[in-house]
Order: C-alpha cells, then sequence, then structure tokens
C-alpha cells in the first residue's frame, strides 16, 4: 500500500485520488498504487463508479522524468509492462469511469485520462503528449487509446509534436467531453457518474465491455462478444426485476439490487 493514491468513497462513488504533490509526477510506486485501487474499486460492493482525480491544481504530469532518466533498455523491458498495467487496471475496470482533469495532463497523465470513460476539464487544463520531446513516445498506451478516441491524424499530430492543447481544443477533437470553471470539475465529473449508483451493476459492466472489446477485434467477433454477454444477463436478478418492473408498472420504474 501507499499514500500516494488513495481511493475515496462517498455515496457509492470511487474517487481514486493521485497526492504526489507538485506535479502527481507517476513514479513506480504510485504507479503500483493505482493498480491496488483500481482492484480495490472493482471488487468494493459499495463502489458503483469511479471519478480519477489529481486534486485542485494538477491532474499528473506524466510518469516520473527522474526515475527514468538513468534507465537501460534492459530496466525499461520490465518497467514498461508496469507502465501499461496501471492504465489497462483502470482501462478494464469493470464500472463507470471519468477523469477529472484539472491543471496539466501530459504523457502518463493525459494517458490515466484515456484510460477512463469520460474526461470533464477544467477550462484552464493543458493536455497533451510531450513524451517526443524527451526522445521516447507515449508508452503507458498513448498511441493507441489516443488514436481510438480522437483518430490517427489527430493523433499523431499531438504525439508527434508533443505540443499540449488547451481545453477547448481538447473539447472540438474529441479527448474530452466537458469543460467547466476549475472549481466545478470533480463535482461535475461526480454528477456524470451519479447516475450509475443504484443501477444493474452487472449490465452496466457488460455494456461497458461489449463496447471497450468490440472495439479491439472486427465487426463479426464483437458481435459474437455481445451475444454471449446479452445472453448472460438473462441469469441476473436484474433482468428480471427489470422487465418485471416494465410489464408490471411502465418504464423506468425499476429498483436494482445490482445482482
Ligand atoms: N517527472 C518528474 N518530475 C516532474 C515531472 C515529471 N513528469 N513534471 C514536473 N516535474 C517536477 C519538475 O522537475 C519540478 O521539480 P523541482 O521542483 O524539483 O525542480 C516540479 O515538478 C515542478 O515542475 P516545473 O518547475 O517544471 O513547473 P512548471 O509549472 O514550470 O511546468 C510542466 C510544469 C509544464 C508540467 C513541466 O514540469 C513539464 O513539462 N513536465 C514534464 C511533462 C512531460 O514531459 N511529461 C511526460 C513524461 S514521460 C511519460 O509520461 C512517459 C509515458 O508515456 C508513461
Amino acid at each position: 500500500m501507499t499514500d500516494l493514491v488513495r481511493l475515496e468513497v462517498e455515496d457509492g462513488i470511487g474517487t481514486i485520488r493521485l497526492d504526489r504533490p507538485p506535479m502527481n509526477a507517476l513514479n513506480a510506486e504510485i504507479q503500483r498504487g493505482l493498480i491496488d485501487a483500481c482492484r480495490e474499486a472493482a471488487e468494493r460492493d459499495d463502489v458503483a463508479a469511479v471519478v480519477a482525480h489529481g486534486g485542485e491544481k494538477v491532474f499528473a504530469a506524466g510518469a516520473d522524468i527522474k526515475e527514468m532518466e538513468t534507465m537501460s533498455y534492459t530496466d525499461m523491458v520490465d518497467h514498461s509492462s508496469l507502465l501499461q498495467d496501471f492504465t489497462r487496471a483502470l482501462a478494464r475496470l469493470p464500472k463507470p469511469t471519468v477523469a477529472a482533469v484539472t491543471g496539466y495532463a501530459l504523457g502518463g497523465g493525459c494517458e490515466v485520462a484515456l484510460a477512463c470513460d469520460w474526461r470533464v476539464a477544467a477550462d484552464d487544463a493543458k493536455l497533451g503528449q510531450p513524451e517526443i520531446l524527451l526522445g521516447i513516445i507515449p508508452g503507458a498506451g498513448g498511441t493507441q487509446r489516443l488514436a481510438r478516441l480522437v483518430g490517427p491524424a489527430k493523433a499523431k499530430d499531438l504525439v508527434l509534436s508533443g505540443r499540449f492543447v488547451g481545453a477547448d481544443e481538447a473539447l472540438a477533437i474529441g479527448l474530452v467531453d466537458r469543460v467547466v470553471p476549475a472549481a466545478e470539475v470533480y463535482d461535475t465529473a461526480r454528477s456524470l457518474v451519479e447516475r450509475y449508483v443504484g443501477g444493474p451493476a452487472y449490465a452496466i459492466r457488460a455494456a461497458k465491455e461489449a463496447i471497450d472489446r468490440g472495439l479491439e477485434t472486427d465487426l463479426e467477433t464483437g458481435l459474437e462478444i455481445e451475444r454471449m454477454l446479452f445472453a448472460g444477463l438473462f441469469a441476473t436478478k436484474d433482468q428480471k426485476t427489470g422487465m418485471r418492473s416494465f410489464v408490471e408498472n411502465g418504464p423506468g420504474k425499476a429498483t436494482f439490487e445490482g445482482a
């Protein structure tokens, strides 16, 4: 366990809080802490959705350059798995996730935001993949998730140049979903996922998994993933509750157990 990452749970929402001032530089300890926090958030029944947050000033300015500076190729062969594992842990979290982005979300910080389902940014936030300026490329999923989110041309613009984008441009290219004043970022992010508290947890999980796994494969394989997940939901109490409630009371009245 580490103090650099905390899972704070309130009213059904887990906040994964990065806490390594001044820039939340993501060293190996914080990367491992993120994996642990994701595992805990996935396992806890009192967590329906997750907000990733770096505090009021900064989301994260990337992987810890000072830690990596002297690493050799063989050091990095091992470390690069961890770099991808911590963003994968967030991407695979079987609950809705949203990044609350204040200040800088750069390099590995931007990659943490990319691993979430949605991103809310402060109007003065700056996002980017500046690794090229260090003589490297993004290593925590950035080349892949950014291209899938904003398309290859815009991803290449950002990754090959290393330039930062402001919140408005990030919104225009689909890198973020909402832009609000900095003081409202965390509450707005929470409000985006509050609707999932008390929802049909297995259906929400299956919906996210079908979309994410489907995007990783061809259409026919994606349709087969959907078919199996769809059929599987008929083994849940929530499907019985949801359909019975519709037949007896009309749409939108079901109270789900998340089971
Ligand atoms: N790693 C380690 N330390 C970092 C850091 C990082 N990614 N980003 C900032 N810091 C440190 C600075 O070295 C400085 O430390 P000292 O006080 O000991 O000198 C402190 O945080 C404050 O930073 P600045 O003085 O630079 O603050 P600023 O306001 O002038 O600039 C900034 C802020 C634009 C974020 C600038 O610090 C910056 O460009 N940081 C690096 C961004 C970057 O290149 N990120 C990619 C990292 S590589 C990566 O992430 C690989 C991957 O894909 C996983």
